[in-house]
């Protein structure tokens, strides 16, 4: 059954007070693991429903600092901000020392942790640091096809491609320019997503999750999936990257074509949301199916519609808010960490990837936490409750 707007109004939304209860919930919960987590950092995902500890690596870290810089802004507790600044020195020493940072994850990393440590307190290490990410991230701009290549080695033939996801990865260019005055850095990401949305965007308003570019000539190649269930399919993540991606850049750029991208990407992930409104791994998928759900899809669609919601005319802004909301309700009710006997995370219910005929992956955190659902849960709460200055 297709979803509409209307048809999700008749679910109940997420208002001020339920937010609120969920997110000292979270908090809570976050608190709880501050212990484990301060020197060391949560896996990608939970297994059997915990995290386990382990050192900076991989492109997840950076979401967990960023709860606990959410944690410390809703509750002015020390201890959080003492937490944060620990884990940005290790940002700094990261960066500073390239560790495990061939990839273009540079955002997810640094935008969470140090962009918002230097947004929040003035941090002179985490500017420093957040400005060698965006240095680092420079150097994957590929100029023939103006694009951030994702992985690999820059430059080499079989990765000559974007990904949907590094429309996230964005904002610190857009901000490396706003504190240095230079310009290039904003240049690098505008081309970006106007590349990705020449690309990416299918006509039926469902996204490739990466696209293969012409090493020759620059001109695009070819889509591919890495995580969703076929190449010509929408992975439910990737449609919520594009969603909370076109609003960020929104943001910076204040492009108004932008505003009908935003609505295609939107439109399609709300009118393949199944009955209960938690999005499966991927859209091939509906309601009935036994595959598993991606509860990180729904946080990060919802966090992006409340973004862009700033910015459209009153008629349409209510249309995305309320289902935001709608949407928002669902994750609370539904995915919710109730009980911390059963697990360390905040929202149950994600899923990292999953393996088909066609992606390239095998089974992980299949129906397990993520720390990026975790972040974009709590940032989804924190936009209900304040009137939330962002880390990206
Ligand atoms: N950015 C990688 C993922 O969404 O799994």
């Amino acid at each position: 059954m297709a979803q509409t707007f209307e048809s999700i109004l008749r679910y109940p939304a997420a208002d001020v007070e339920c937010a609120r209860e969920a997110l000292e919930r979270a908090v809570g919960i976050v608190r709880e693991d501050l212990g484990v987590f301060t020197e060391k950092f949560p896996s990608s995902n939970s297994f059997g429903g915990f995290y386990e500890a382990g050192e900076n690596v991989e492109w997840t870290t950076g979401f967990w600092t960023g709860v606990i810089w959410l944690a410390y802004e809703h509750t002015g507790d020390e201890a959080f901000r003492r937490a944060a600044e620990i884990q940005v020195d290790s940002f700094l020493h990261r960066i500073q020392h390239k560790i495990d940072v061939n990839h273009h994850d540079m955002g997810f990393l640094f935008s969470l942790s140090c962009v918002a440590a230097y947004k929040l307190t003035g941090n002179e290490k985490a500017k420093e640091a957040a400005l060698l990410a965006a240095d680092h991230l420079a150097e994957r701009y590929r100029e023939k096809g103006q694009f951030l290549q994702a992985w690999g080695n820059v430059g080499e033939a079989s990765e000559y491609r974007m990904i949907i996801d590094c429309l996230l990865n964005l904002p610190i260019l857009y901000w490396a320019s706003e504190v240095t005055g230079d310009g290039k850095y904003a240049r690098m990401a505008e081309n970006h997503i106007r590349t990705a949305m020449k690309c990416i965007l299918r006509e039926d308003n469902s996204t490739y999750h990466t696209y293969f570019m012409d090493m020759e000539t620059g001109e695009p190649a070819y889509g591919v999936t890495h995580q969703g269930n076929r190449n010509g399919s929408a992975w439910a993540r990737g449609q919520a990257w594009g969603i909370y991606g076109i609003a960020l850049s929104y943001h910076y750029l204040r492009d108004e074509s932008y505003i009908e991208l935003f609505e295609r990407v939107t439109d399609f992930f709300i009118k393949h949301l199944p009955e209960d409104l938690i999005p499966y791994w991927d859209f091939d998928f509906d309601t009935g199916s036994t595959e598993p759900r991606d509860s990180s899809a729904a946080a990060i669609a919802v966090c992006g519609m409340l973004e862009m919601v700033k910015y459209l005319d009153e008629e349409r802004a209510k249309k995305y808010r309320d289902a935001a909301r709608v949407i928002l309700k669902a994750l609370i009710d539904r995915c919710a960490n109730q009980d911390t006997e059963k697990s360390n995370g905040l929202l149950l219910h994600g899923t990292y990837a999953r393996d088909s005929k066609e992606n390239t992956c095998t089974n992980r955190g299949v129906d397990e936490c993520n720390t990026w659902g975790d972040y974009f849960y709590m940032e989804a709460l924190t936009r209900m409750v304040s009137d939330w200055n962002m880390y990206w």
